[in-house]
């Protein structure tokens, strides 16, 4: 996820060391390219970037000897475009005297390139953000000012950003210049030092400098002075008067954005990931290429390990159930033993890794390479070995994950796949995408309560089980995974039909079994429930509401309602929830729980 920082103080100064030490503290958001520039008091810009870590470039360009009164350094995490010197941020306009750094996706980044290719624009890369500085040049070619300008280009640009930009030619009464900055989605909050004031997409690069700390909401534009801040209403550039606060908490509650772990913030962070992730396919050359290669293969695997796998158990039940296309889901180290030994050149196996590194996940791929079979990756870490790799990928799109327990990259591997799905679906109505992140951030905000309460339930127990159907079988098993995970408790998922076949003999009086129903099997559920229910078991139902259901179980928690497919996707939502309640109930940090990693590159 990319990170914006940008400053105007009142005095010039050696300001790369400052720039640094900012990027830094984005570092944590996850990046593979670094740049910042610099503006002097004679409109002179200094720009230095490339592709690489910090030290590691700034080795090579040596950031602490640029000075400047206005500077902006971003931290890249590639989207559109490779992690490249042309790519990495900021970017500068034709002429070069406009610089300017976003986060975020432009997602019609592809035709606003051709219109300024059209129009003579210099346009030097692929990435997203060079667009939007040249969207606010288009208008400063017009002859507008730049807050004019930035505000006719905001109308340009779709998509979820946050963008700075300065130029070099504008200058206030009082001999200084100001950097302007945009929100649209994004994360941007602006400081208010002594002598400087600050934009960045997150507290931890400002407090070092301040804690007076200005909120800056969407659809809002701020103009940044060494002395003041102007807010404006991007729409109407109607000026907004907003005091500012005093920010009191440490750095640790910053990084993790105001929420007590990682994963809780990754876990709401699942609305705004899933947007970015459909804007990004909906836009990208690369998904067709990959559907392409995925329907003509005569046999086709999903391939992961722990969450990943059971994406792929999800993933392969939409191939099979919504588009008619046989997928048969493997783990890794299981499909390397058997299944790619009889793989073909007619064959596509989709490896599926949050980190790219798995080594269980790589052998597979290796074993299964000479065979000739397509290669076709899922990753969220762009650059890792499984990208390069694939012979076709698709990115997650989630930014960094901090957390060792998955949570938002399986919420988005589960999207990715029945986004895929419902492209070449043979049945029923499309997914309405536009309306997909509301539903999540509706589920995230209903499910909490019901989620704290089922964990106080399962909290005293050693040992439970969760049970899916159909499509919710992955979702059941990644719920039990997860609850292993970071409670340390055990916890089996399994077919619900399964249970009657042994499982049903550990069930005694008070005993919790939970059930993740999709609507069209909420009657078969209900067999399977009372099989439980009559020798005294507590059943536990997540499930859009129905009347049968209800009748049948002691405990449910409501889902909103929604299709077969898209109620699969969102009951990830409060087993999420549910793990993390009752590990922190439990004691335990479920950011880093004990015995495990968050990439395993071994055997
Ligand atoms: O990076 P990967 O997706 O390949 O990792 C696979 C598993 O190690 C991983 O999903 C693991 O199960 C998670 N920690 C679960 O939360």
């Amino acid at each position: 996820m990319c990170g914006i920082f940008g400053i105007v103080t009142e005095r010039e100064q050696m300001l790369g060391a400052l720039l640094l030490e900012a990027g830094r503290r984005l570092a944590y958001r996850g990046y593979d390219s670094i740049g910042c520039a610099t503006i002097d008091g004679s409109g002179q810009i200094d720009l230095r970037k490339d592709a690489g870590k910090i030290d590691e470039v700034d080795g090579r360009l040596h950031f602490k000897e640029m000075r400047g009164r206005r500077g902006i350094v971003q931290l890249r995490w590639a989207t559109f475009g490779s992690p490249s010197q042309a790519n990495a941020q900021p970017h500068l306009d034709s002429d070069g005297d406009l610089v300017g750094a976003h986060n975020g996706n432009i997602v019609n980044n592809v035709s606003l390139r051709e219109e300024f290719l059209a129009q003579g624009m210099t346009v030097r890369g692929t990435n997203d953000g060079e667009s939007c500085v040249h969207a606010v040049e288009r208008y400063v070619n017009q002859g507008r000012d730049l807050v004019e300008a930035i505000r006719c280009a905001a109308g340009d640009l779709q998509g979820d950003y946050a963008f700075v930009v300065g130029s070099s030619n504008e200058r206030g009464e009082d001999g200084h210049s100001p950097l302007h900055a945009i929100k649209k989605g994004s994360g941007l909050v602006v400081g208010l030092a002594e002598g400087a004031t600050c934009v960045s997409s997150d507290l931890p690069s400002i407090l070092p400098l301040t804690n007076r700390i200005l909120r800056v909401f969407d659809g809002e534009m701020v103009t940044l002075w060494p002395d003041r801040v102007e807010l404006r209403r991007v729409d109407t550039g109607e000026r907004i008067e907003r005091a500012p606060e005093v920010f009191t908490q440490g750095m640790d509650a910053a990084v993790k954005g105001g929420y007590r772990h990682f994963m809780l913030k990754e876990i709401h962070e699942e609305p705004q990931v899933a947007a970015e992730l459909i804007h990004w396919l909906q836009a990208s050359p690369h998904v067709t290429p990959f559907l392409e290669a995925l329907t003509a293969a005569r046999r086709l695997y999903f391939v992961g390990c722990g969450t990943s796998y059971h994406a792929c158990l999800v993933g392969a039940a939409y191939f099979n159930q919504l588009a008619g296309i046989p997928a048969v889901p493997v783990l890794a180290p299981q499909f390397r033993e058997t299944l790619a030994r009889t793989l073909t050149a007619d064959d596509a196996v989709v490896l599926v890794s949050q980190s790219g590194e798995t080594k269980d996940v790589l052998n597979a791929l290796n074993a299964s390479r000479p065979t000739g079979a397509r290669l076709l990756g899922v990753l969220n870490v762009l650059g890792s070995t499984l990208m390069h790799a694939s012979d076709h990928y698709l990115p997650l799109a989630c930014g960094y994950e901090i957390s060792v327990p998955a949570t938002k990259t399986y919420l988005n591997q589960v999207l990715l796949f029945l986004y895929l799905a419902d492209r070449v679906r043979a049945h029923g109505d499309k997914v309405d995408w536009a309306k997909l992140p509301d539903l999540i951030a509706t589920t995230l905000e209903s499910t909490d309560e019901g989620a704290q309460y089922v964990a106080s339930i399962l909290n005293p127990l050693r040992e439970m089980y969760y049970l899916g159907y159909g499509l919710t079988l992955g979702m059941a098993l990644e719920g039990a995974l997860k609850l292993k995970e970071i409670t340390y408790a055990h916890c089996e998922g399994i077919l619900s039909s399964e249970f009657k076949h042994g499982p049903l003999s550990s069930v005694y009086e008070g005993y919790p079994v939970l059930f993740v129903t999709a609507p069209n099997d909420a009657a078969m559920m209900v067999n399977h429930v009372n099989e439980v229910t009559c020798r005294g078991g507590r059943a536990i139902a997540i499930a859009a509401e129905d009347a049968l259901l209800r009748q049948n179980v002691h405990d449910y928690l409501v889902l909103p309602s929604a299709s077969q497919e898209v109620a699969t996707l969102l009951s990830a939502l409060p087993l999420q929830l549910i793990s993390y309640y009752m590990s922190v109930a439990r004691g335990i940090d479920p950011d880093f729980p004990r015995n495990l990693s968050k990439t395993l590159t071994v055997d």
